[in-house]
């Protein structure tokens, strides 16, 4: 197939460009589109075979489940089965945004989207294509990040297409994502809602908003095939192609790895100095967490294209703002095994 890109603007989407996307996707076909965290690879959440096609072009498991993607509150109710007043408090505070709600299912959604499980995610985003595309096609929208399973998520078009090109049917080129770190996943099917994975709305700011959540993520998968309680939260989720490792003293071990004679990306943290070398490639990003969040993938995909032996993460401090930024870093470094 070959994968069609047309560029969009991200603040004002040209309209033409929206709907031949709509169309698209009212024909069961596949698109990628910018969301304010990361591109992400849309479907007829209703469509069941439409669907398929997702896992199929992201080789993702079909025990892990699918976030919808809606344009509002009221769209809710064709995906959703249950509207509890603590996510319509959340709506009203982090809607449209990055907070993923996980709620019952509706029974006319597709069981392929939620992996057979009884529950359902769903988001509006903050972007204005992701929400002038929903609106357009005039259904909920089942999207993962537009990348293959257990590799990095894209944050620009050409992340999408390394990945998907001749897989998809288009891809909306909106330019770099904002936010560059995926939705916080919040489960309000339990009491007191679950962190099932950090992201850019802060645990903090949730209980500011509906009291205490349990912030411990769930660890790893389930048995047999009944979908895990949050199955991206597997160890390796986000995973670069080339060997990764996050240390406290990055410098130094840069340095022994050097010395022993391999080529080396490094990710250091702001101010570092220059360091590059024959062999060495470094990339600097801001010590703030927002700001290192948004450029974090970016940069991983860059130094995985120039393909040294080893990727060196300088790891940001333990402490809660770098909570989603850590997560992924802790998750790209996780050895080959330990998940899909
Ligand atoms: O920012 C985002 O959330 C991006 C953009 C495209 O919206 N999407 C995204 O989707 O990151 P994905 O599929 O890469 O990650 C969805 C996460 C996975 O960890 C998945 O297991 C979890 O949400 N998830 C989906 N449905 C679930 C459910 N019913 N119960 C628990 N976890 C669920
Ligand atoms: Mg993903």
């Amino acid at each position: 197939m070959k994968t069609e890109v047309i560029a969009i603007d991200s603040r004002r989407p040209q309209a033409a460009a929206v709907a031949r996307a709509a169309d698209v996707l009212r024909g069961a076909g596949l698109v990628a589109f910018p969301t304010e965290t990361v591109y992400g690879l849309g479907a007829n959440a209703l469509d069941r075979a439409a669907v398929a096609k997702i896992f199929a072009a992201k080789g993702r498991p079909a025990t892990n489940p699918l976030i919808v993607h809606v344009s509002s509150v009221e769209q809710v109710a064709e995906i959703a089965a249950s509207w509890p007043p603590v996510a319509q408090l959340l709506a009203e505070r982090f809607w449209p945004g990055p907070l993923t709600l996980v709620l019952e299912k509706h029974p006319n959604l597709p069981d392929i989207v939620t992996a057979g499980g009884k529950t359902v995610a769903a988001r509006s985003p903050a972007h204005a294509v992701a929400q002038g595309l929903i609106r357009a096609a005039g259904l909920p929208i089942a999207a993962p990040s537009a990348n293959l399973s257990t590799r990095v998520s894209p944050t620009r078009a050409e992340h999408v297409l390394r990945d998907l090109d001749g897989k998809i049917d288009l891809v909306l080129d909106g330019g770099p994502t904002p936010g560059g770190l995926e939705s916080t996943v919040l489960d309000l099917t339990s009491s007191p809602p679950v962190l099932l994975r950090p992201g850019l709305i802060a645990p903090i700011e949730i209980e500011a908003v509906i009291g205490r959540i349990q912030r411990r993520p769930p660890v790893g998968g389930t048995a047999g095939d009944a979908p895990a309680r949050s199955p991206g939260m597997l160890a390796r989720h986000y995973a670069p192609c080339v060997p990764l490792e996050c240390v406290a003293e990055s410098r130094s071990r840069v340095k022994q790895l050097r010395d022993a004679g391999l080529r080396v990306g490094w990710l250091a943290l702001a101010p570092a100095g220059n360091m590059n070398e024959c062999g060495l490639f470094t990339l600097e990003l801001p010590a703030d967490p927002a700001a290192y969040g948004a450029q974090l993938y970016a940069a991983l995909h860059t130094l995985e294209a120039l393909a040294p032996d080893r990727i060196v993460v300088e790891l940001p401090p333990d402490e809660e703002s770098w909570l989603a930024v850590r997560d992924r870093l802790r998750r790209a470094a996780a050895s080959a095994g330990q998940g899909t």
